[in-house]
């Protein structure tokens, strides 16, 4: 028996609605209280309900929200002691390694809050599919947890934070990176902005290749290779542990990315022109040039086995492969001077990364809310 709640005027009917759309302007009126089909969904400009999680139309979106989860972690979780002792020994490490550390400490414990606010405050907005936003908001929390890891980090070692935190005002080759990757997000940010012309879905895609594919997909990957370099040498364990971890999503967030470009590529054939191809790879050049000043800054003096030549190496290899995913050509041809992190990443859904979780878990019933 229908209710009386069952019976909302269509007044509310269509505010319900908008509070889901965001863009009035993509409501379609005739649309207004019909059911989403499948065929009807877009990644961009989509003028179904965007409430609608089903019928899901992209399965990789779902699925990468659906592995993410598998995934979850928290920085907590991972033993400090050994890290402890480690950094506050007087010969376990150099002046050097010391650097390469607080250097990547520094680069990572911003990048990965500028990640997170550019997918709630820039990003969100405009993808127009209820999949692609769950995984969104999946990807969200993992950035804050990433935050979260850094916040940890400084805590159990008992570093600086305000040098940590400002790392990325204060050190010119932290600071050039993000300030890079953050021209790809003012006009983003410009609230008048709107994905409704070519020229604008054309700018949007720029900005997702900036952010999935030079951000998380190159500026991150000499940090992570610096930081693996330690636990091989049995060094900074823990830390390099939550560095494994923070790799595992990354690597997942730059494969959602990929899916993400080369489906509104597929919907939008005519946005992928020569020109925008042509942006995207000088500013995949500019990333490289970026990056590996970023690598000449962290080893100025080299450390056993890495010399900042071949980070160098190892940036124009992995922007090489970043291309390919998005249907571009190489543009350097440099093999890989580190297949050890091939492993790394490779491996990574095989190891079992949870052996050192902590088993016992505070229970609802423990809570104390004084
Ligand atoms: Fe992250
Ligand atoms: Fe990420």
């Amino acid at each position: 028996m229908a209710t009386a709640a069952d019976k909302k005027s269509t007044d509310e009917i269509v505010t319900l609605h908008q509070l889901g759309a965001e863009q009035a302007h993509l409501i379609d009126p005739k649309k207004i209280g019909s059911r989403v089909k499948v065929d009807e969904k877009r990644i961009l400009n989509c003028r179904a309900d965007v409430n609608q999680l089903m019928p899901i139309k992209y399965q990789w979106a779902w699925q990468n929200y659906i592995d993410s989860c598998a995934n979850h972690w928290m920085p907590t979780e991972v033993p400090m002691a050994r890290d402890i002792e480690v950094w506050k020994s007087k010969d376990l490490l150099s002046d050097s390694e010391r650097h390469i550390i607080l250097r990547n400490l520094g680069f990572f414990a911003t990048a990965e809050s500028l990640v997170a606010n550019n997918i709630v405050l820039a990003i969100y907005k405009h993808v127009t599919n209820p999949e692609c936003r769950q995984y969104l908001l999946r990807q969200a929390f993992e950035e804050a947890i990433h935050t979260h890891t850094f916040h940890y980090v400084v805590e159990s070692l008992g570093l600086n934070e305000g040098e940590i935190f400002n790392m990325y005002q204060e050190i010119p080759s932290v600071n050039k990176k993000d300030a890079f990757v953050l021209e790809h997000t003012k006009t983003l940010n410009n609230k008048d902005f709107a994905t409704d012309t070519d020229e604008n879905m054309q700018i949007f895609l720029e900005d997702l290749i900036a952010f999935y594919i030079i951000m998380e997909g190159i500026f991150f990957y000499s940090g992570f290779a610096m930081m693996l370099s330690f636990k091989r040498r049995n060094l900074m364990t823990g830390v390099a542990e939550q560095f494994e971890y923070i790799l595992r999503d990354e690597s997942k967030h730059m494969g959602f990315g990929v899916d993400l470009i080369n489906q509104i590529k597929i919907e939008n054939p005519r946005l992928w022109t020569r020109e925008l191809k042509e942006r995207v790879v000088q500013n995949i050049r500019v990333a490289v040039e970026l990056e590996s000043e970023y690598a000449r800054d962290c080893l100025p003096n080299g450390i056993l086995g890495m010399k900042s030549e071949l980070f160098e190496q190892y940036v124009r290899h992995i922007a090489d492969r970043r291309c390919e995913r998005i249907g571009l050509e190489k543009i350097f041809g440099d093999e890989n001077p580190f297949p050890w992190m091939s492993e790394v990443v490779d491996l990574r859904k095989e190891k079992n990364f949870f052996e050192t979780r902590v088993t016992e878990y505070q229970t609802g019933g423990a809570l104390s809310w004084d």
